[in-house]
């Protein structure tokens, strides 16, 4: 069973279990996401689960909301859409 659940996993996401140290995303967005999990060392203050994995409904809603609040915050990171968008 194991074995199977592997195999579909690598077929699913290319084997994928990592996040990239940068993920691209759109607009020009350059996401450091290793910069910030050492930052930051909690995975739960964007994921559901400490494992990380998949963002439910990631995207511009999500972004605008959690990424810019937490520079606000923090009073670290970029507010303006420059700061984050490339173009
Ligand atoms: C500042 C927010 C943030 C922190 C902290 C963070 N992540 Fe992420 N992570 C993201 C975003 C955003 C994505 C990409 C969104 C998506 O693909 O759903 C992502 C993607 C991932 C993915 C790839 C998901 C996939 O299947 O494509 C993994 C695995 C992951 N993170 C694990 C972790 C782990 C483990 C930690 C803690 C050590 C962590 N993350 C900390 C925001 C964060
Ligand atoms: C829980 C807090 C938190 C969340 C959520 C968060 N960030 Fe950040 N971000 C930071 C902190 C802290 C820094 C500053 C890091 C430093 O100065 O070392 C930063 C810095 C940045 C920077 C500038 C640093 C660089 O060198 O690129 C960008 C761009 C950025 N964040 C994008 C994002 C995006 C996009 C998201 C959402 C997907 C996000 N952040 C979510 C805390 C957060
Ligand atoms: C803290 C970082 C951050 C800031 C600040 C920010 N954005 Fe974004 N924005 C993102 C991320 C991350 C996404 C989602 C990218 C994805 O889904 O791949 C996004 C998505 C978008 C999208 C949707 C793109 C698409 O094709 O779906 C638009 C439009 C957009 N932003 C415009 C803006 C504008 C205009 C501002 C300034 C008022 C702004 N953003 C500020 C990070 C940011």
């Amino acid at each position: 069973m194991k074995k199977i659940i592997a195999v579909l996993a690598v077929l699913a996401f290319a084997g994928s279990a990592f996040a990239a140290d940068v993920i691209e995303m759109k607009r020009g967005v350059s996401f450091k996401h290793k910069a910030h999990a050492e930052a930051l060392k909690d995975c739960t203050k964007c994921h559901a689960k400490a494992d990380g994995g998949k963002i439910e409904g990631f995207g511009k809603d999500f972004a605008h909301k959690k990424c810019k609040e937490c520079h606000t915050e923090m009073k670290k990171g970029p507010t303006n859409c420059k700061g984050c968008h490339a173009k």
